[in-house]
């Protein structure tokens, strides 16, 4: 398995936010505490529901009355074109396709094979490390988080080494769509995605000519009852699997990372304990997950808390709020990586569960490991001047500063 670490700029928001919404975007949590007094609240700006309690949104991930499209004989009611883009991905099926494709998918992710995926992580956080260890200084995201899950992902898919540098700015340009929700233009999202999938299809080309040890030689080879998996099916999994296989990583590693400096007697009680890196990562998720929100689609009129959720409505399942709900959790605004009840939402739950949840925490325990005890005197120089992308989806820091003595 090769592994060539890449750096490539994070992308950053150049749009000037309200107040109002640059507060948001740094900290949603205390306006989700305020969305939290009501369990069900109609959002009339984007036409859906949310749902903010954590036994409502554990509930409802493993409830067949919500799914992820429409019920037949509703075709307009889908505020959110992002469904239509990765149609085929299993993100977006419900069964019988996404039970088929999953479990064609589902053999790659298994722990025993993440497991072994250890000593290659660790090889290749260190090979970082001591690339940037004589500059004392480096940018968390772009030279430290974005190579490890995207070099990781790339091996694991078989992306050829000189073509990773630009899936990884298409895939940052998709990832965009959360912002372009908010500014009504969504065309560079479009555009990064069509370029995106002509990459793709030359890469299945190639693998269909030439297999070769990788997940997109065996997602094409993979056959069931049903036989083997349609053109537009490969492609849009193998799209979701490289988005989905590393932004959500990058950010968790920086969202760890930030919330270890902003406690520091967690910092230093883990810098001495190291070996509750891996208890300390489902805190980490639960804290201030990567993924906020999460689209389902009633299937039919369903009551909930004196509200008709009507068949073909939406709603949002507010993962970063249900994280902090006190009628769950003791103190849910404190970072606590001894605390014994943790089952974030983060990862989702029921059918849909995250496929890659035991990849991105072995990743992101040792990165984190790594870097906090590697570096000594490490500190970060921006923390008073962090931004934040206005994206309600996928939550991280623009750029955080590191220097060490
Ligand atoms: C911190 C890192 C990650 C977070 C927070 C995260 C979060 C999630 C969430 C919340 C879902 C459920 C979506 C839904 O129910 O609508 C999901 C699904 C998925 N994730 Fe992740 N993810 C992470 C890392 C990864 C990685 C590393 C991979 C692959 C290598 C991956 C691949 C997938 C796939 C393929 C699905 C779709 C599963 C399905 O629909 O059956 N994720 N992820």
């Amino acid at each position: 398995m090769s592994t060539e670490a890449e750096t490539n700029a994070p992308a950053s928001s150049e749009q000037t936010l309200p107040e109002g919404a640059r507060r948001y975007f740094a900290n949603p949590y205390t306006a989700y505490q305020q969305l939290r007094t009501k369990p069900v609240v109609w959002d009339a700006e984007f036409g859906f529901w949310r749902i903010t309690r954590y036994e409502d949104v554990d509930a409802i991930l493993r409830d067949k009355r919500f799914a992820k499209n429409p019920p037949p004989g509703v075709t307009d009611l889908r505020p959110i074109k992002q469904v239509d883009r990765f149609s085929k991905g299993i993100l977006n099926l419900d069964p019988p396709d996404h039970t088929r494709i999953r479990s064609l998918m589902v053999k790659a992710f298994n722990a025993k094979r993440m497991e072994a995926m250890r000593p290659v992580i660790e090889s290749l956080v260190a090979r970082i490390i001591e690339a940037h260890r004589s500059d004392h200084a480096m940018e968390l995201k772009a030279d430290f988080a974005h190579p490890i899950p995207a070099t990781i992902i790339s091996d694991m898919l078989g992306i050829p080494v000189d073509q990773r540098a630009r899936f990884s700015r298409l895939s940052q340009d998709i990832i965009r769509f959360g912002n372009d929700l908010l500014a009504a233009d969504d065309n560079a999202a479009d555009h990064a995605i069509r370029e995106f999938d002509e990459f793709l299809s030359a890469l299945v080309r190639a693998k269909r000519d030439s297999p070769t040890d990788d997940l997109t030689s065996a997602l094409i080879e993979a056959r069931d009852d049903g036989g083997a998996l349609s053109e537009q099916e490969l492609i849009h999994n193998v799209r979701l699997l490289f988005i989905a296989g590393h932004e959500t990583t990058v950010n968790l590693i920086c969202n760890a990372v930030l919330a270890l400096f902003g406690n520091p007697e967690q910092l230093a009680y883990l810098r001495n304990n190291p070996g509750k890196m891996p208890m300390a990562v489902e805190e980490f998720l639960r804290f201030d997950s990567s993924v906020q929100q999460l689209p389902r689609v009633a299937q039919e009129d369903v009551e909930m808390y004196g509200e008709t959720i009507e068949a073909g409505q939406m709603i949002v399942l507010m993962l970063g709020s249900a994280n902090h709900d006190d009628l769950s959790y003791v103190n849910p605004d404190q970072l606590d990586v001894d605390r014994t009840f943790h089952r974030s939402k983060s990862f989702g739950g029921g059918a849909h569960f995250c496929l890659g949840a035991q990849l991105a925490k072995i990743e992101t325990e040792i990165a984190v490991r790594k870097l906090i005890t590697e570096l000594p005197g490490l500190r970060i120089t921006n923390l008073d001047r962090l931004s934040y992308p206005p994206n309600p989806f996928f939550r991280g820091p623009e750029a955080v500063q590191l220097e060490w003595d």
